[in-house]
């Protein structure tokens, strides 16, 4: 299977799917695309030898259909079976999405359904919950609302600020995306939870 990867910052996520797609994984990366010329990890694919696409979404201003158009011709010189979003911060619309139907997953910072959106880590430490986490999920037009392929948890600690949670999440996000692909690529849907 061949596989896209989206990214607008450091791409930490992007690097353990990259790291973790070696050997028997049915996957290999063939494209990492971002809407951020200066993301790190547009620097960082291309050192790996890895293709990069970048399609700046200022130019489009609010017309979002046409960065997409950008985005689909810039996809289709690479040929994925999969997209997998890994801090990709923006929102794809319907029109994208649909024909990606089953085959775009995405990783995002909290135990959905809950804390759907931004800021999720304040959003928990304020709320007084005691477990948070990430989730990934295939990506539907509804944001932050497909189907989950995969959880893990963390407690919030008493000390927590949204820096440490994050930091927290984040170590479990580099384990979960790469268990979740892994499986996915050889056609396992069934739910991970860590
Ligand atoms: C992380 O918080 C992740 O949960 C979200 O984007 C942020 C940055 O991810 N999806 P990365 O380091 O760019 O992969």
């Amino acid at each position: 299977k061949r596989v896209a990867i989206f990214v607008s910052g450091g791409g930490s996520n992007m690097r353990a799917l990259v790291a973790d797609m070696v050997g028997d994984h049915a996957a290999r990366p063939v494209v990492v695309v971002s809407n951020n010329a200066g993301a790190g990890g547009i620097a960082w694919a291309e050192a790996q030898g890895i293709a990069t696409e970048v399609v700046d979404h200022r130019p489009y201003g609010e017309d979002r259909a046409a960065f997409e158009a950008a985005l689909d011709a810039a996809l289709a010189r690479h040929a994925p079976d999969i997209i997998c979003l890994a801090g990709f911060m923006r929102v794809l619309t319907a029109g994208f999405v649909s024909p990606w139907a089953g085959r775009m997953l995405n990783i995002h910072p909290s135990l959905l359904p809950q804390y759907r959106g931004l800021h999720t880590h304040r959003r928990a430490i304020e709320a007084g919950d005691a477990t948070h986490g990430c989730t990934v999920h295939l990506v539907t037009p509804e944001l932050d609302d497909g189907p989950v392929l995969g959880q893990a948890t963390v407690p919030i600690l008493p000390e927590d600020t949204a820096d440490t949670l994050s930091a927290r999440v984040l170590e479990q996000e580099h384990r979960l995306y790469p268990a979740v692909l892994r499986r996915f690529a050889a056609g396992n849907t069934q739910r991970l939870d860590l």
